[in-house]
């Protein structure tokens, strides 16, 4: 998604539509929307086995190629409550947040955060909350969630891992389905496991996973680069 080491200062520096992860984004975006034929599904939630996988970069690419797809309004929010990182990632404020709305403090329309791009809203995690259990036990998840879905078509949902805490699942019955991040070549096969074991016991719809890291770990064949796809409009002049 960008260089190692680089210090970008919001998401929006980095981001790229012609990327390799925009386009499998949009890929497996318009793929798994319409998979219910009675209805779209529009609430998804993007966690992974343990910490620093990627859920928030993920979650945060995701929703910004998703709001500039077809022009669909989006919701990107900030549902890790012990580790909130999204208002970092688009440089933004964290309060007047989730935990604000769930607490009933603020009501939910004056929380939405605006971005650059029209279609997309972040909201982020609100002020911290000594108990975020207690929140994920509340039956005011269940107004929230029948709230914002009437305001947007697509809901991405950043959320804590599947193994330290049990958040993510708690949260996963609110939603239409899950997208489970692994890193390459650093989230361990016995650790991806168990945290499977857990969703499958939960019940958990694991939409799909998203490989999270790739380059330089997946042979030739799974590099867009190799295709010439990224560098089309040149590709003459390339020697490919
Ligand atoms: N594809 C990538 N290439 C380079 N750096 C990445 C990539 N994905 C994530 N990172 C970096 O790895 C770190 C962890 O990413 P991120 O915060 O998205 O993970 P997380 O799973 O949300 O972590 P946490 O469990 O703490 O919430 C961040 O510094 C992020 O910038
Ligand atoms: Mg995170």
């Amino acid at each position: 998604m960008y260089k190692k080491n680089s210090i970008p200062s919001t998401i929006f520096s980095y981001y790229d539509d012609e990327s390799p992860e925009s386009i499998e984004f949009r890929r497996m975006f318009s793929k798994v929307r319409n998979l219910n034929p009675d209805q779209a599904m529009k609430k998804f939630i993007i966690s992974s086995s343990t910490v620093g996988e990627g859920k928030s970069t993920t979650a945060s690419y995701l929703a910004i190629t998703i709001s500039k797809y077809r022009q669909t309004s989006t919701l990107l929010i900030d549902f890790d409550l012990r580790k909130p990182k999204i208002h970092q990632i688009f440089g933004m404020d964290p309060n007047n947040g989730l935990t604000d709305i769930l607490e009933r403090a603020k009501p939910a329309k004056t929380c939405f955060k605006e971005t650059p791009i029209p279609n997309l809203k972040v909201l982020t995690s609100g002020k911290l909350h000594q108990s975020p259990s207690e929140l994920f036990n509340s039956n005011r998840i269940n107004d929230f969630f029948k709230e914002i879905c009437f305001y947007f078509d697509t809901i991405i949902i950043d959320s804590a891992p599947v193994i330290p805490v049990s958040d993510s699942l708690l949260l996963s019955p609110e939603t239409d389905g899950m997208f489970f991040v692994v890193r390459a070549g650093k989230t361990p096969r016995d650790v991806a496991r168990r945290a499977r074991d857990l969703m499958n016991d939960a019940g958990v719809n694991i939409l799909g996973v998203i490989i999270n890291d790739v380059e330089g770990v997946l042979p030739y064949y799974y590099n867009h680069d190799y295709y010439g796809y990224r560098y089309y409009g040149n590709e003459r002049n390339s020697g490919k």
